[in-house]
């Protein structure tokens, strides 16, 4: 079934003197049950695009469907996972994680069981009871993640969320994604620029050219899992990745605005 359908989107953004024209006719499809990572250069509009489909912007031409109605807005089956969790630091781990089933109104009961299951599965558990500010950004991140999973959404939208991570921390977290990918069949869409992060997570990868951008190409990766960093049988892949990359990063300097 396909979740997303990317058709031909469009966006600029207006400044005082010139428009820049971020995406320049994306299509892009995601079955349930994908992980698709997006890769692409530094400013390419792959948040931009993650923002439409997650519905905290819109696109100027073309649309985008979500279990084939078009998307108008946000929705807590499309849950967005920023690069630095905004955590709310007045409250305990356990009650950040808990907090959007709160507002849902779940009761109290419920709602620290399934925040347990949580943080448990991102090994949060011991720290359930400590403030934001006593953890480490690895950590944090985990418990942004957490927070997202106990919302139990249909399509989680991950943009950059291991980029400030330590490369151990990161290598742990890449596992278990895919182990939580695995036991929950979400659907995923990844934004990254680390080569290397993409093709250990993505059994599909979107690759984006520069500015104003479409999707190049695509690549399937079909390959055991759970799979590892240091893995010398996903070079071809990243090797690929890259080739397509390359010239794209090089268009940059004639392209400042
Ligand atoms: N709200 C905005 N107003 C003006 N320009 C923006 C806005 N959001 C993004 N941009 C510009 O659009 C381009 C794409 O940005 P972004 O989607 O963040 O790229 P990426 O995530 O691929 O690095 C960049 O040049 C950025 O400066
Ligand atoms: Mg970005």
């Amino acid at each position: 079934m396909t979740k997303f359908e990317a058709k031909n989107i469009v966006k600029n953004f207006r400044h005082e003197d010139y428009t820049l024209r971020a995406l320049d006719g994306i299509n892009l499809k995601v079955e349930a049950g994908d992980f698709v990572c997006l890769v692409g250069p530094s400013g390419c509009g792959k948040s931009t695009f993650l923002r439409i489909a997650a519905g905290l912007d819109t696109p100027d031409e073309g649309e985008i469907k979500f279990d084939g109605k078009t998307i108008t807005g946000t929705g807590p089956e499309r849950i967005l996972v920023f690069q630095e969790g905004a955590l709310f630091p007045w409250l305990k781990v356990s009650d950040n994680v808990e907090f959007g089933l709160k507002m849902a109104g779940v009761p109290k009961d419920d709602r620290s069981q399934i925040s347990k299951r949580f943080l448990d599965m991102m090994q949060l558990t011991k720290f359930a009871n400590a403030y934001t500010h006593q953890l480490s950004t690895g950590m944090k991140q985990r418990v942004a993640i957490a927070r997202a999973l106990v919302m139990d959404p249909d399509v989680l939208l991950m943009d950059e969320p291991f980029a400030a991570l330590d490369a151990l921390t990161r290598d742990l977290l890449l596992v278990e994604m895919q182990l939580i990918w695995e036991k929950t069949k979400k659907t995923i869409i990844f934004v990254t620029h680390n080569v290397s992060e993409a093709v250990v997570l993505g059994n599909k990868i979107a690759i984006f050219s520069n500015r104003p951008s479409r999707i190049k190409k695509e690549l399937i990766i079909d390959y055991r899992r759970p799979r590892l960093v240091e893995d010398e049988n996903l070079m071809k892949y990243q090797k690929q990745i890259l080739a397509e990359l390359r010239p794209e990063v090089k268009k940059l300097d004639g392209n400042k605005k």
